[in-house]
């Protein structure tokens, strides 16, 4: 009951997740709405953009998340074939439900896909993880952030840049809810576990060539991880070709490099005849795409990270890992060093790489916690929608 002495209303909130990276951030947020049996009717669905058991399966059960109760099966296409292919079957869905709200995270196809499409039907739109912005419209993600937050009624974010961000593109005050940041929710819940895991074993249990060499003895702080997989590293044969010869060469021949490779990554590699190269490279260790606990682990244990991926960018700065971020910018300015985070930006040039790699073997690590990164960011998010059930 609340004051006025009405039982308060029953909440209904369809969320969306679609490809590896939203997998982390709806975790927290399905376990905080269940612990207020009876407030929020709560229907979960997967577009299916990710169908791998390695890229979706594996998040489901390290992750603790319920199966979808919807499943778009979109699978892979061109960008606009996954946007219309999932704004017809999610339209579907919003019509027999109709929910009060569609709750989106991220930044994929399935973000924008699905903000779109509940807008055009009038239901209200909560976008987790608002307000990050690269400037740079090369960038798929950058177009599914600008439309999603166009659209969306509640903006949770994670920092103040965020905001600002938002600010400057007129978003009411009233609708930006700073909240911290989720992926740091499923970091917390997961460390324990992940610490627990043996680098070693879980490269062979997850190597990518059966019969392969067993990889080196693998201590905390003697190991580096890469992953790659943005268009804008592996899709030009150039790029991508100068990328692989410096990994295997020179970073691999200082430290045994661990890199799961993405399939996008793996398609690319094997077309351009580079697979023999990076397989064949001397402590350069190729697993499958890994499970959150076994990424994780990793990332606590790595002397460096080498990615172009955003999340690991956040992971690395709450862990203290020196993270060398393959782009020429970032939405997460917030995790480079000049706001006291542990990544910097080397692009994809194998001389900016190369200093930077060796500058960061004679660093110290140095972790840091933006304000709110603290494992309760779903909480806040959650209560911010309790309110509204008086
Ligand atoms: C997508 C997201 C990106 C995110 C990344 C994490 C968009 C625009 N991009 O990029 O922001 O960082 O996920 O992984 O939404 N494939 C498989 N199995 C799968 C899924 C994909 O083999 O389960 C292959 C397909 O051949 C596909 C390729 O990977 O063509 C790329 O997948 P796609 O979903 O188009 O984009 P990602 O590069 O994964």
């Amino acid at each position: 009951m609340n004051l006025a002495g009405t039982p308060p209303q029953r909440l209904s909130l369809m969320s969306v997740v679609g490809a590896r990276p939203n997998f982390m951030k709806i975790a927290p947020f399905v376990r905080a709405l269940n612990r207020h049996p009876g407030r929020f009717e709560h229907v979960l669905v997967h577009t299916g953009q990710h169908y791998d058991a390695a890229m979706s399966d594996s998040f489901f059960r390290d992750l603790a998340i319920p199966s979808p109760d919807v499943h778009l099966e979109i699978g892979s296409g061109t960008h606009a074939a996954q946007v219309g292919r999932t704004m017809i079957a999610f339209e579907t869905v919003v019509r027999d439900r109709r929910p009060d709200w569609v709750v989106v995270v991220g930044d994929v196809n399935a973000t924008c896909a699905c903000s779109i499409t509940a807008k055009k039907e009038g239901v209200k739109l909560a976008h987790i993880e608002s307000g990050l912005r690269s400037f740079d419209l090369s960038m798929p993600e950058e177009i599914n952030r600008m439309v999603t937050d166009r659209l969306s009624d509640l903006l949770f974010t994670t920092d103040e840049i965020a905001d600002a961000n938002l600010r400057a593109e007129g978003v009411a005050e009233a609708r930006i809810r700073r909240v911290g940041n989720v992926m740091i929710d499923t970091m917390e819940r997961q460390r324990a576990t992940a610490a627990a895991l043996d680098p070693r074993r879980l490269c062979e249990t997850h190597a990518l060539e059966p019969g392969s060499p067993p990889p080196p003895p693998l201590a905390d702080g003697a190991f580096a991880v890469l992953t790659l997989h943005r268009p804008s590293n592996v899709d030009d044969p150039a790029v991508l070709r100068a990328l692989v010869e410096l990994f295997a060469s020179e970073i691999a021949a200082r430290l045994p490099l661990i890199w799961p490779v993405h399939p996008r990554t793996r398609k690319q590699l094997e077309a351009l005849g580079l697979w023999q190269r990076a397989r064949d490279a001397r402590n350069l260790i190729l697993t499958e795409p890994l499970g959150y606990d076994e990424m994780l682990r990793l990332t606590l244990g790595a002397r460096v990270m080498l990615t172009d991926s955003g999340g690991l960018q956040e992971e690395c700065c709450v862990a203290g890992t020196p993270c060398l971020t393959l782009r020429w910018n970032t939405e997460r300015p917030v995790t480079l060093k000049e706001h006291g985070g542990a990544s910097v930006l080397v692009g994809n040039d194998p001389v900016r790489i190369r200093e930077a790699f060796r500058a960061a073997l004679a660093e110290p690590r140095s972790a840091h916690r933006p304000p709110l990164w603290d494992g309760r960011a779903a909480e806040r998010i959650v209560a911010a929608f309790l309110e509204m059930t008086g």
